[in-house]
């Protein structure tokens, strides 16, 4: 399978780095009174796990191997979730969803116009007809302030095994193709000396509200709200956040 950013290179460390928690309380709420629930491009579960511990019932989906086998071991045979290797933009799965959603900014990995547009499209037909559709994005202009070029760290993390991983990368941006790539560089040392070096590159969309919104209008969907953040949850100009939640087009 043809992959963007391939996370099965950095899987065994991802739980290490990706250790936030900011947006749990927020999907906690939005997933409550949800009987069957769809979590895409889940990765290792970060997500997934807090919801599936307070007893919701998850299909999650990744089409990395690797990182789904990092979250199998970890939920270690819970009858409360499905988890499922495909790609987004060919999704097809038998179940019908009340809520799907895409946490993490992680469309925007999916940087080929056409196959964002068949991951709506596949979405929109795994939706129940009152269901859900919550996508997270960055708000562009916050997110291009980031794309400088240059060389910033991501922090320092006690993995096992008396290893310390040191995380650093660059981001830049193309307007022309309105895409951020970069690199992010993996260190990982033991009683300080260097044993093994990583590195990821990474590319993903700058998506606009129009772009996503018009897409999204044109397989069916309309905007039911929009936030900035996790909480307060209010969106402006200046939000870091571009949080959308979209309904089936006439439904309440
Ligand atoms: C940044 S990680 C986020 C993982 C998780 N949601 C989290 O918050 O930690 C993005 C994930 O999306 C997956 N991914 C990217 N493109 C995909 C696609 N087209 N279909 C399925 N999974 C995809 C990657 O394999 C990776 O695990």
């Amino acid at each position: 399978m043809d992959k963007n950013i391939d996370f099965g290179h950095v899987a065994d460390i991802y739980d290490y780095y990706a250790n936030v928690d900011y947006d749990i309380n927020f999907f906690k709420t939005l997933c409550k009174g949800h009987k069957n629930i769809l979590d895409l491009m889940c990765g290792t579960g970060r997500v997934s796990i807090p919801l599936i511990e307070e007893g919701l019932l998850l299909t999650c989906v990744d089409y990395s191997e690797e990182m789904l086998d990092i979250f199998r071991k970890k939920v270690n045979g819970s009858q409360n979730v499905k988890i499922i290797c495909q790609d987004v933009c060919e999704l097809n799965l038998e179940e019908r969803y009340d809520l799907i959603m895409i946490p993490s900014n992680s469309i925007a990995e999916i940087i080929d116009p056409k196959k964002r547009r068949l991951a709506l499209r596949r979405i929109y037909e795994h939706l129940t007809s009152d269901g859900i559709f919550f996508c997270t994005l960055y708000n562009p202009a916050y997110r291009i302030q980031q794309a400088d070029g240059n060389i910033r760290y991501l922090g320092k993390y006690d993995l096992d095994n008396n290893r310390t991983l040191i995380i650093t990368y660059y981001n830049v941006y193309s307007p022309g193709a309105g895409i951020i790539s970069g690199t992010q560089f993996y260190e990982i040392y033991r009683n300080n000396r260097l044993i093994e070096k990583r590195c990821l590159d990474i590319k993903f969309s700058v998506i606009s509200k129009e772009e996503i919104c018009k897409m999204a209008r044109k397989e069916g969907f309309s905007l039911k709200a929009i936030y900035g953040d996790y909480e307060p949850y209010h969106y402006d100009e200046a939000s870091m956040f571009m949080n959308l939640l979209f309904k089936k087009r006439g439904c309440r």
